[in-house]
């Protein structure tokens, strides 16, 4: 299955953002991730409905919404609102969301793919009963809160876990990878059994978006 880029908008110019979009989208981007923080489950407020509603007036590649929020499963349905046609998934944070049940249920019924994110310490084990369930599942290569950090390179090993568990299974939902993401460890990371990359100053913090996508695709691919 070809593996598929989400540069995370986080890192784009926000002083143009809809060029922004234009050119990831030019760039060969399959999605785009988009990080909404709200100061509470991490130290950083980010984006919200208005920028997704704004996102979504640009004509987008699919947008992956990571609710890094407090009671993710109170605003779902708003991001799916404000994202409309454009919307893909919204993925929630395992460790702010209690009711994941009626959460991931919620947003299927809305015929949206359900995500559910685990940070660096938090282990598989906890999604057990959750992967029968969901479309896709984050493995956090950082701690959630900021672009720009480096990549946690013990969270490959358990992505190849991961990988092992839903190869064996009937439901397969995706695997996303999303944290430090860049050029040079791209492939490690694919090798382990990533489905979805997310990368965000890895591709916005480059000169030229379809040469880094280009790169980042043969890389992955060889
Ligand atoms: C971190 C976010 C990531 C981050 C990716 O909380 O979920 O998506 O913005 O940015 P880079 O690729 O720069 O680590
Ligand atoms: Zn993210």
């Amino acid at each position: 299955m070809k593996k598929l880029i989400a540069p995370s908008i986080l890192s784009a110019d926000f002083t143009k953002l809809g060029e922004e979009v234009e050119a990831i989208k030019q760039a060969g981007a399959d999605w785009i991730h988009v990080d909404v923080m709200d100061g509470h489950f991490v130290h950083n407020l980010t984006l919200g409905i208005p920028i997704v509603e704004a996102l979504a007036r640009t004509n987008p590649p699919p947008l992956d919404i990571h609710l890094q929020i407090d009671k993710p499963e109170s605003f779902s349905e708003k991001f799916i609102d404000a994202a409309g046609d454009s919307i893909l998934g919204i993925t929630l944070q395992y460790e702010t969301c209690a009711l994941l049940h009626g959460s991931i249920s919620r947003i299927k019924a809305r015929g949206v793919k359900a995500g559910v994110a685990i940070s660096p310490m938090t282990p598989i084990y906890v999604l057990e009963e959750v992967l029968d369930y969901v479309d896709m599942v984050l493995i956090m290569t950082v701690e959630p809160g900021f672009p720009g950090q480096k990549f946690i390179t013990s969270m490959t090993e358990k992505v190849s876990r991961l990988r092992e568990i839903i190869d064996g299974m009937d439901n397969t939902p995706l695997i996303q990878v999303d944290g430090g993401i860049k050029m040079d460890n791209i492939k490690l990371i694919a090798d382990a059994g990533a489905d979805s990359i997310v990368s965000g100053s890895g591709i916005f913090g480059t000169s030229d978006y379809a040469e880094t996508i280009s790169n980042m695709r043969a890389e992955i691919e060889s």
